[in-house]
């Protein structure tokens, strides 16, 4: 209801119930083009650049710089992540700008004298943080596909560090708890002030002064405002000055790269999907080749069978994930073709056992949960262009460190490698080699943004925030539109559950499972763990018939929202 309100005083487009279908999620409905995101006033932002005759592209850029200002827990421009984008005609294509380890970086650097990881030492301080790459990403996708002027997508967010923006719920709320932490720093304290309180009131402006300013220097100089000259310099000095390793060199050698999407097909849609660096791409097409051998009319939606066969969809994809994936320009023989293939799927569709559960083998391959904290938006124009981007910090506020002077929070994006060589175990840790750190490697993700389509138009574009769970959201979320015809917001807020091989069980959202599916998931084998909350999901689809698009944000993003014209 929040959101209807909310849509309603942004949108020219209809708005409507979803009450055709007996659920109370809102949709958004617009004809001419839209933008979903975990900030509803960087939603905005995107709509304006549409209205302006900005493409998708264009407006991808002007939200992903509006939520660095207004999103701050993953909107970022000291971090990275990935775009995937369709346009009207030509070949689908992606953008990696994920973050890259400092020259100076070493496979064993969080560990200590015996070889043992510190709790938490490869997501604690400045060692942890990549050489970010939103700014290069941003920049190469506007250089080759966008139409307005640089300055004109990066001057909303300008405005909205320099004249502030009202605190929203969500915001206040995580920035309360982040105050409160014991172990709050300096520079988190100062980060949220205003000059009255030591945090702005819900309801009250926020402005970010020194924000404005490192945002200008990118508004005027492009890339080389963050990668060269004056920001470039304070961030080494920052650097060198508290023990991090990033310097100007690392700065200036970043670059994004233009990769091929993973492509894969559930029937009459086409999958696009986001190629390594990220495993996203790669998982999500062998579940969805999974799901299609299996025989989904005999078997209900959402009852033990179907989540047991899901948990061993997922299983075989997350043991493929760890064994196979890492950074292309470091794994130059990575079985893509295989793994994506319908003849693979076969093969591991062969022995799952319709009554039980399979067993993870910890001797081999496994992996920790992630930090939850990502942002994804999807776009949509009115030419039939759609762009989905997922970006982040890692932990919800990167490292929560930064230079007061820039204004901007740096990821802690090193932790996604595998920091112990060799040492894989059941809880979770993972050593294999294709994600061990090197210098200037990139560190395995699970970002997922996904654009589907049907008749070569966009169908689907998502994406969600949730470390590892990323693309089990997603996945689930696609399976949902694609195979049972849910409206978009109803498919967003299904149930989710996560299984990731290692540890060997089924996370699932709280009060949405009922007690009798948990107890025959159990009789089948499957140990099941409880959480409030698994991603946050941000989606548009398209109705051909009514030529509308149609979009939701999930309603665990208090501050997101669908915005259309
Ligand atoms: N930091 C989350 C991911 O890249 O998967």
């Amino acid at each position: 209801m929040l959101k209807m309100i909310k849509g309603n005083s942004l949108l020219l487009g209809v708005i409507i119930f979803s009450s055709i279908n007996s659920f109370c999620f809102a949709q958004v409905v617009a004809p001419n083009g839209m933008v979903v995101s975990s900030n509803a006033v960087a939603s905005k932002v995107g709509v304006d650049i549409l209205k302006k005759g900005g493409n998708a592209i264009d407006a991808a850029v002007a939200t992903a710089f509006a939520l660095a200002v207004t999103h701050p827990t993953a909107g970022n421009i000291g971090g990275g992540g990935f775009l995937v984008f369709m346009p009207d005609s030509g070949e689908v294509t992606t953008i990696d700008f994920r973050e890259k380890a400092p020259l100076a970086a070493t496979p064993t650097m969080f560990l200590d004298d015996k070889g043992k990881l510190p709790k938490n030492n490869n997501h604690e301080g400045l060692k942890t943080v990549g050489v970010p790459g939103t700014v290069a990403g941003l920049y190469l996708a506007h250089q080759k596909y966008g139409k307005l002027n640089w300055a004109d997508l990066v001057q909303p967010a300008v405005d909205l560090a320099k004249n502030g923006f009202i605190i929203p719920k969500g915001l206040f709320k995580e920035a309360s708890k982040l105050l409160a932490a014991e172990d709050t720093n300096q520079f988190i304290q100062n980060y949220f002030k205003n000059s009255e309180s030591k945090i702005t009131p819900i309801g009250k402006i926020w402005k970010q002064a020194a924000l404005a300013k490192t945002l200008e220097a990118i508004r005027d100089k492009g890339k080389d405002g963050f990668y060269k000259g004056e920001i470039a310099r304070e961030i080494a000095d920052f650097m060198q000055k508290n023990r991090g390793i990033i310097t100007m060199k690392d700065l200036e050698s970043y670059t994004a790269i233009e990769r091929k999407p993973i492509k894969g097909k559930y029937k009459e849609f086409d999958i696009y999907s986001m190629p390594p660096p990220s495993s996203g791409g790669v998982a999500l097409v062998e579940m969805m080749n999974m799901m299609e051998l299996a025989n989904l009319d005999s078997i209900p939606f959402n009852s033990a069978e179907y989540l047991h066969l899901l948990a061993e969809v997922m299983r075989r994809a997350y043991a493929d994930r760890a064994e196979y994936l890492g950074d292309p320009d470091f794994n130059l023989e990575m079985p893509l073709d295989k793994l994506t293939s319908k003849e693979f799927a076969k093969m591991r569709f062969r022995n799952l056992n319709k009554n039980k559960a399979s067993i993870s083998d910890s001797s081999a391959f496994g992996h920790p949960y992630d930090g939850n904290n990502t942002t994804h938006f999807s776009v949509a124009d009115k030419d039939g262009n759609a762009v989905s981007l997922t970006y982040t910090l890692e932990y919800a506020y990167g490292s929560r460190l930064g230079d007061e002077k820039l204004g901007f929070i740096f990821n802690n994006e090193m932790g996604d490698f595998n920091p112990v060589p060799g040492i894989t175990n059941r809880k979770g840790q993972i050593g294999t080699s294709p994600n061990l750190i090197a210098p200037e490697k990139r560190m395995l993700s699970s970002m997922t943004p996904t654009i589907v389509s049907k008749n070569r138009k966009p169908y689907l574009i998502i994406g969600s925030p949730g470390g590892r769970t990323i693309i089990n959201t997603v996945f689930q979320t696609v399976v949902n539109v694609l195979e049972y015809e849910m409206p978009i917001d109803k498919a967003i807020e299904a149930m989710k559950i996560h299984h990731q091989w290692l540890p060997d069980e089924i996370v699932f959202e709280k009060n949405l499972m009922s007690p009798k599916s948990r107890k025959d998931l159990e009789k089948m084998g499957h140990k099941t763990k409880a959480v409030n909350n698994l991603g946050s999901l941000m989606g548009i689809t398209y109705d051909e018939k009514l030529k509308v698009f149609i979009g939701a944000s999930d309603t665990s993003s208090p501050d997101g929202g669908a915005v259309g014209y």
